[in-house]
């Protein structure tokens, strides 16, 4: 599916960010996860649990009904079903339908985020989870997150504009200072194994009233880094290190962390994170970040949602070309190819698993 060259359109045996954990209540929240509808709880205010959101009976979209202790009841003719998904009641008999059970998915709550495991059970190693302290979603950083953002556009689109930062100097010249400028960096690939970082390196920077925000004590030059990593398809770092230009002296990293996980084929979900290691009791400037993000992501869905139409009602699309600064996002969508037809082989089937 287009751009990837395979069929099936995400990966499966994958941790994906289902929420942030203050989204999850001890009622019931509806999200529709890689095509699947999910429902999400915490069970008498506990840990949060995951299961699958369409009753077995007639189909209702459980998040329609309602909690009774730890249970779900579906809203139309009353089944209940215990936090494991098990079916344990149905009114007006003894004992409940054989295959009357939901499915009930791996869950991880960590910093702060709800992860969802869309494989195999057996498969669901939190270990596989990107190193969130590496990021900075960890004791000594300040952290902000914006509220959730579905995207109306199939997640590879918000991949290849994340890995591309060139794009700040076209759509965000307006919400992001000195963003005209991006584009005109060379970019490094660093690939370490693990992750992919296009990186762009601007030196002698000139400051801004964003940088002077950020770094009041200091009025000189920057030598900024412009990182777009990639962690997997479910997290991009961008943002990265300030230092006094020149001086290798090092003042603070602002990151970015761009939680990524398919609603659909054609949409998907975005959990934005700021992170930052300096002035981090600032509160000014945490909600300055918040502002700033809340500016910056509509001019990126609105760029993913007019490709994504024009994806749907295109008869035929020209070839695709692709310039120099494109080759992160090319090597990105060969990891993500390989790593579904991995899964496709794995499975021995090219036929997207069933709930
Ligand atoms: S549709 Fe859920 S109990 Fe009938
Ligand atoms: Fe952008």
């Amino acid at each position: 599916m287009h751009p990837l060259k395979v069929d099936q359109p995400y990966p499966f045996e994958q941790w994906w960010v289902a929420a942030f954990a203050d989204e999850v209540k001890e009622d019931i929240l509806g999200r529709k996860i890689l095509g699947e509808e999910v429902i999400l709880y915490r069970p008498e205010g506990g840990a949060v649990v995951a299961l699958s959101g369409i009753c077995p009976h007639r189909a209702f979209p459980l998040a329609k009904g309602c909690i009774k202790g730890a249970k779900v009841q579906c809203g139309y003719h009353g089944f209940e079903f215990d936090s494991d998904g098990k079916c344990v009641s149905v009114p007006n008999q003894k004992g409940v339908p054989t295959n009357s059970d939901l499915k009930s998915y791996p869950v991880v709550e960590r910093a702060g985020l709800v992860w969802i495991w869309t494989g195999k059970a057996e498969n669901a190693d939190p270990d596989l989870i990107p190193d969130l302290d590496e990021v900075g979603l960890c004791d000594g950083w300040a952290w902000e997150q914006s509220p959730p953002i579905k995207v109306p556009g199939r997640f590879t689109l918000l991949i290849d504009n994340l890995l591309d930062l060139g794009h700040a100097s076209f759509i965000h010249t307006d919400t992001i200072p000195g963003s005209e400028a991006v584009a005109m960096l060379p970019v490094s690939i660093i690939e370490n194994g693990r992750t992919l970082n296009a990186q762009r390196i601007a030196e002698g920077f000139p400051s801004t009233n964003y940088k002077k925000f950020q770094f009041p004590e200091y009025e000189g030059e920057f030598d900024e880094h412009f990182d777009a990593e990639y962690y997997g398809p479910c997290l991009i770092r961008t943002g990265g290190a300030s230092h006094k230009a020149g001086t290798g002296v090092y003042l603070g990293t602002q990151n970015f962390l761009h939680f990524i996980t398919p609603e659909t084929p054609y949409s998907c979900h975005y959990f934005v994170i700021s992170a930052r290691d300096f002035q981090v009791d600032n509160k000014a400037l945490s909600q300055a970040m918040i502002d700033i993000g809340d500016q910056i992501a509509p001019q990126d869905v609105a760029a993913i949602g007019a490709i994504e139409q024009v994806l749907q009602t295109s008869d035929t699309l020209p070839r695709e070309v692709s310039a120099r600064a494109d080759t992160s996002a090319l090597k990105v969508r060969h990891l993500l190819e390989s790593q579904i037809r991995r899964e496709i082989s794995a499975r021995g089937t090219e036929e997207v698993p069933a709930s």
